[in-house]
């Protein structure tokens, strides 16, 4: 089976759209599968793929790079903890908060921690999904090995985590702050009335024209104001085009709609 017919397969059968994902990169981690299984082709894949759902899970697994750490970009969060939340927190009740692509889950808990020590953490509501549902399982989890927590001070060690050997327990009371769903950035339906959204470190895997309609169906899950805060090494050139106005470095805010473009 040719790569292009393995990727039409896998659409048809498990609605996963790898021609959104960057191919050069994509074929070069399916071939390091292939030789990672013994496999001579695709063909044999999908065909383990398609025997049980286990074997799909581990294809997904290895497909997507689960790296994340706590507090990535340590002086990003500083400026969301310090400038942009209590901005956006003046202007709201309350605020709802969706990290997609949230891997072993140190994003949304880096959230938890700072709007605990804003004392926000009554008002706020924390969505975290992912495609891969072992790194979801991990997440739920919620125990850290020292160098993902390489950002996180003594002080927040001490307060947050409980150690457990050589690794550290989130406490529970942080833990229960974060709800954690199965979700496709790519084929799923996008929830809406967010005022802050994390998309960090995963659109670096997809197509420009995949980066685009995620962007503009952000832009449209967010309320008016809501922030959209991005990944250090990213960059949305067209910003104004999919309906927001650059904040700083990584944030960008929804447009009041009167500059709103249409979807
Ligand atoms: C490098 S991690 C980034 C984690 C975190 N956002 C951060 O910046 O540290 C990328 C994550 O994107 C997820 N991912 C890949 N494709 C996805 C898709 N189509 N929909 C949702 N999540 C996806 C992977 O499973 C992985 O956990």
């Amino acid at each position: 089976m040719e790569f292009g017919a393995f990727k039409n397969r896998v659409l048809t059968s498990f609605h996963l759209d790898l021609n959104s994902y960057k191919e050069k990169q994509l074929k070069r981690r399916l071939d390091s599968y292939l030789s990672r299984l013994k496999m001579a082709n695709y063909g044999e894949l999908f065909n383990r793929m398609t025997a049980n759902r286990v074997s799909y899970e581990e294809f997904l697994d290895y497909l997507t790079i689960n790296v994340s750490e706590f507090f990535r970009d340590p002086q990003r969060f500083s400026d969301l903890q310090k400038e942009h939340l209590p901005e956006l927190i003046n202007s709201r009740n309350s605020v709802k908060i969706w990290s997609a692509a949230c891997s072993n889950g140190s994003e949304p808990y880096s959230l938890a921690i700072i709007m605990e020590e804003l004392g926000l953490s009554g008002r706020s509501k924390i969505i975290a999904t992912d495609i891969d549902r072992q790194i979801l399982n991990k997440a739920e989890r919620a125990t850290y090995s020292k160098e993902s927590l390489k950002n996180v001070s003594a002080a927040r060690l001490e307060r947050f985590f409980s150690q457990a050997g050589t690794s550290y327990a989130l406490k529970e009371a942080l833990r229960r702050k974060v709800t954690f769903r199965h979700h496709d950035l790519l084929s799923g339906e996008y929830d809406n009335n967010y005022d802050l959204i994390l998309c960090r470190n995963v659109t670096i895997y997809f197509t420009k024209e995949a980066q685009e309609v995620i962007y503009r169906r952000f832009n449209n899950s967010l309320t008016n104001g809501g922030l959209l805060f991005i990944g250090g090494s990213e960059m949305i050139f067209n910003y104004k085009e999919l309906g927001f106005e650059k904040l700083s470095t990584c944030f960008y805010r929804k447009s009041a709609p009167h500059n709103k473009p249409k979807i």
